[in-house]
């Protein structure tokens, strides 16, 4: 893909992280790190210092690279502050051309409407210059916030998936979701 990998929405500037930025990352680890526990892997330590940072960004910018991987982040407009991140990930191309999506934000930035400006930028992105034809979105059934923001952005329920995913060191069931390109 030869376009910068960037959006801008009325109140975010999306893109990928540059190396340099990890200061921005490792802040938003640490004031987040209670309340993204709950739907996340368990981490290791270095997932809280600056080197792991610098880690996370230059693995991230290299599956850009090479197609495996988009991990956004969203930050104030002039770039300053992190608000929250989505992944397009594990991307498989040819007669699927689809890939998963995953989300979180910052704790002071919930409830404002910020994840839906977002993805509702972002997955038209995904079905444009990124060309997916399927984007599918996972939840634990006891996030509601999650069902609630993937219901308001179209997304539609394929089935129910027990054990599927290991979260806070536990193989937690998922609602399955999923939103198809209808043109192309
Ligand atoms: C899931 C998560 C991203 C949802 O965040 P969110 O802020 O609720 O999502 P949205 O951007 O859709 O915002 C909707 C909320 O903003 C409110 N809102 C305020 N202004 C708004 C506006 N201009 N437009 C739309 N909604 C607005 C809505 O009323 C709604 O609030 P409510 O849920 O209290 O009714 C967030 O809770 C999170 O990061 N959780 C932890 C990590 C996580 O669960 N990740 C997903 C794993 S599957």
């Amino acid at each position: 893909m030869s376009e910068p990998v960037r959006m801008r929405t009325p109140r975010l500037l999306i893109r990928l992280l540059d190396i340099e930025e990890a200061e921005l990352l490792l802040r938003y680890r640490m004031e987040n790190r209670e309340h993204l526990r709950p739907w996340e892997p368990l981490r290791n330590t270095s997932h809280y210092t600056l080197d792991g940072c610098r880690q996370t960004i230059e693995a991230g910018l290299e599956a850009a690279r090479s197609d495996r991987g988009f991990p956004f982040v969203m930050l104030s407009p002039d770039g300053g502050e992190m608000l929250g991140s989505f992944t397009f990930a594990n991307v498989v191309r040819g007669v699927f051309q689809a890939c998963h999506l995953g989300y979180g934000m910052a704790r002071k930035s919930e409830g404002q409407g910020l994840m839906f400006e977002a993805l509702d930028a972002a997955v038209r992105y995904a079905f444009g210059p990124l060309d997916f034809h399927r984007v599918m979105a996972n939840y634990m059934p006891r996030n509601d916030r999650s069902g609630r923001l993937l219901e308001r952005l179209g997304f539609e329920k394929e089935g129910y998936a027990k054990r599927y995913l290991k979260i806070e060191g536990l193989w937690e069931d998922h609602v399955l979701t999923a939103k198809i390109r209808t043109q192309g």
